[in-house]
């Protein structure tokens, strides 16, 4: 069967990745965790001390570092790899959240970051999730959607998801922290997080699981 690519961006917090996921499962695609790749580099950022402000540090830096996805079939989820360490738990802290929109403004990182998922995406059949995936990594994407969802739901989901980690966390940090992330990632200069003008929205703030699978399935089958 025809195989395409499928990008979801949107909003921090808004679900991106359960639904891609799923879809992917669905499908038999591969699914990418584009983020991922962005906190793995600020991680190793935080951890090697690269003063990110200083353009000649970064691509020295950069050439360091090597991105790989693994699947883990304990957790059943592809995790991320930095320089063979699985830092899949790591790049989910809020230490990491709160550096990463800046670190992901940078353009020799999105050079970097980019180049990568476009060669992940050379066979189809895949479905990435991020906030440029339809606009840049993929304009030609066959399907493009677009994730929103009320800023108060999407708190609540990412602070149930942190407070597991981290019970001292506070409903108030993790909204300072989204709200913080969805301004950066919206007005940096380098591929703002838009809806790209063929991405079909989907609004999930009343939408169970299943009524969005079932969306984006119909999505699909309109485009094999
Ligand atoms: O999807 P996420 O919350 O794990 O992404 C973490 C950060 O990475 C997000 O705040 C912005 C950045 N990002 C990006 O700039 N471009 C992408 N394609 C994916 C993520």
């Amino acid at each position: 069967m025809k195989k395409i690519i499928i990008t979801i961006d949107g909003w921090s917090s808004c679900g991106k990745s359960t639904v891609a996921k799923q879809l992917a499962k669905c499908l038999g695609y591969v699914y990418i965790d584009s983020g991922a790749m962005y906190r793995a580099i600020t991680l190793y950022f935080l951890r090697n001390h690269v003063d990110w402000t200083d353009v000649d540090h970064v691509v020295q830096a950069l050439r360091h570092i090597n991105l790989q996805f693994f699947y883990n079939p304990k957790s059943l989820q592809s995790e991320m790899h930095l320089n063979e360490e699985n830092v899949e738990y790591f790049i989910r802290d809020l230490v990491v959240a709160e550096k990463v929109s800046e670190v992901a403004t940078i353009a020799a990182v999105r050079a970097f970051a980019v180049e990568q998922q476009q060669n992940m995406g050379i066979e189809k059949g895949i479905v990435m999730d991020g906030r440029d995936i339809g606009t840049t990594v993929f304009p030609d994407a066959e399907l493009k959607i677009f994730m929103t969802a009320d800023i108060l739901v999407r708190v609540e989901r990412r602070f149930k998801e942190m407070y597991e980690k981290n019970p001292n966390i506070t409903v108030e940090e993790v909204k300072t922290n989204l709200e913080m992330r969805d301004y950066i990632d919206s007005n940096r200069e380098v591929s703002p997080l838009r809806k790209a003008q063929d991405a079909i929205l989907l609004d999930n703030t009343n939408l169970s699981m299943e009524e969005q699978l079932d969306f984006a399935l119909k999505l699909v089958a309109k485009k094999l």
